[in-house]
């Protein structure tokens, strides 16, 4: 089957969180079935991407709102286990970050057209095209009601919803960024006054999924917004959870950590990671050592984390490091803390692949107080790593992780209020005293299997029964 996912990212290429992760390994393990599943994303100006050896595939002049832009889509060379393509949109997409401009509406919608501009010319169409968020979410449109586009409207289309939190709306005044299509139809687009592309991929996708069971039941609840249709959509809603690439995060081959180890040497690994992390953020090695990786967002809990950290440093003989960046207020209350606990406390505000990897091997615990987790692929490379979850049951954490108190391997707690982040970790001190017992549960947290082999084949049942 010849599978197109097209993404705004894509993991080594340009990753801002999970969905490129997903992208990255998602097609690489369709492959290894069988398929032939590649990627289509936009051309950023990053490391990865400067360094590649491309060739140009096709060319294509954008007519968009009045404006004329010239666009390339290239094939890039890679070992990532799928043919990748990038499109280049002369101004729009050759940029350094993949969002946080004022014309994103504008860059992603053109970076759509430009994709199945080129989709429609392939020697061979897909038999399938998985979109991924709403970064991606007019192409079912475009492709079932557009007359451009009318040679795709056979094609199966697949929509993740990765984050249901980000729509990306925009408004009416900017419908002329679109390829035209009957008025009768705008109905589609709207979502309460706005042209809201998630909402019309749940429209138009002919199979809509999130990527964990328990995020698509919360999402009939709350969906900012866009419950009442997904409700209406149920039909065609599925959960499918995520796995991880047992490759890239491998703590046996992991080129990031200082030193690799099996669940057999696991001992010896975890504590040279562990010495080497608080040697670089001046920590007590001897100490429970507490992380947080993430985007320091309302979705994440952020928010609560200066003073949960502030109450748990005050009560408890433990060591705390994160690592994040998000809203410039908690990354300021996150950095006054350094000075008051200098020494069990340490913060890297920024995006630094490297030392996550480290953080999973050398923390004892891993903190997602997250309200809205559609999956979190955190809590599943810390498992794999042998770092304690500690998390909110909301979403794909839910899903993932099972209290120790119910024979489990890891903490749950209900709210994301600083109470109960602070009380899971009383809790895990008081757990973390019996070394005998944790290092039993750590053996337990690595040997579960969330690799892709199972998810990337419950995808491709989808597509078939959309393609019988
Ligand atoms: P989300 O996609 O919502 O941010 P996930 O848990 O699905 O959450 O995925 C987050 C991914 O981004 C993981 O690979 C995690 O290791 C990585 N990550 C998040 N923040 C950072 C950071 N500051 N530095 C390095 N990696 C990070
Ligand atoms: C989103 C979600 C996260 C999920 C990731 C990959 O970024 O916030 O929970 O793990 O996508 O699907």
């Amino acid at each position: 089957m010849h599978i197109l996912h097209i993404s705004a990212e894509c993991y080594p290429v340009a990753k801002v969180g999970g969905l490129a992760d997903v992208v990255g390994a998602l097609p690489k393990y369709q492959n290894r079935l069988g398929h032939q599943a590649s990627v289509v994303m936009p051309y950023y100006k990053t490391p990865f991407l400067q360094r590649a050896t491309t060739q140009v595939v096709f060319c294509h002049h954008l007519e968009m709102a009045g404006t004329t832009y010239f666009s390339e889509v290239m094939a890039v060379e890679n070992d990532l286990g799928f043919l990748l393509y990038v499109i280049r949109i002369q101004d729009l997409t050759d940029r350094e970050k993949v969002y946080g401009y004022d014309d994103d509406d504008k860059r992603f919608v053109a970076f759509q057209r430009v994709a199945l501009e080129w989709a429609r010319k392939l020697p061979q169409l897909p038999d399938i095209i998985h979109c991924h968020d709403h970064h991606t979410g007019f192409i079912p449109f475009m492709m079932s009601r557009t007359p451009d586009f009318e040679v795709l409207k056979m094609i199966p289309t697949v929509l993740s919803i990765h984050n249901a939190q980000y729509q990306g709306a925009f408004s009416h005044e900017r419908l002329n960024l679109l390829p035209r299509f009957r008025e009768s139809d705008i109905g589609l687009l709207d979502w309460y006054g706005q042209i809201n592309p998630l909402a019309a991929a749940i429209k138009c996708a002919w199979r809509v999924n999130t990527v964990s069971p328990s995020y698509m039941q919360e999402l009939q609840e709350k969906a900012n917004g866009l419950e009442g249709l997904l409700r209406a959509e149920k039909q065609k809603c599925v959960g499918i959870l995520n796995g991880i690439d047992t490759e890239t995060w491998d703590p046996a081959t992991d080129d990031y950590l200082v030193k690799n180890y099996t669940i057999r040497t696991r001992n010896a690994g975890r504590k040279a990671n562990k010495e080497a992390l608080c040697t670089e953020f001046g920590l007590d090695a001897t100490k429970p050592l507490f992380g947080f990786v993430g985007r320091l967002v309302w979705e994440k809990g952020a928010d609560i984390l200066p003073e949960a950290i502030d109450q748990a440093l005050k009560r408890f003989d433990v060591n705390i490091i994160l690592l994040g960046s998000g809203s410039p207020e908690v990354e300021n209350q996150l950095i006054a803390l350094q000075q008051k606990y200098s020494g069990s406390y340490n913060a890297y505000i920024g995006y630094e692949e490297r030392m996550s990897h480290q953080v999973y091997a050398g923390a004892d615990f891993l903190l997602m107080p997250s309200r809205v987790e559609p999956c979190g692929l955190n809590q599943l490379y810390c498992l794999r790593y042998g770092c304690m979850p500690i998390v909110r049951r909301t979403g794909g954490l839910k899903d993932t992780v099972i209290d120790i108190g119910d024979d489990g391997f890891g903490i749950c707690h209900d709210q994301t209020t600083v109470s109960d982040v602070v009380y899971s970790i009383e809790r895990a001190v008081t757990h973390f005293k019996d070394l005998k017992k944790h290092k039993a549960i750590q053996k337990t947290m690595m040997e579960i299997d969330h690799s892709w082999e199972n998810a990337a084949d419950t995808y491709i049942s989808l597509y078939q029964q959309l393609n019988t």
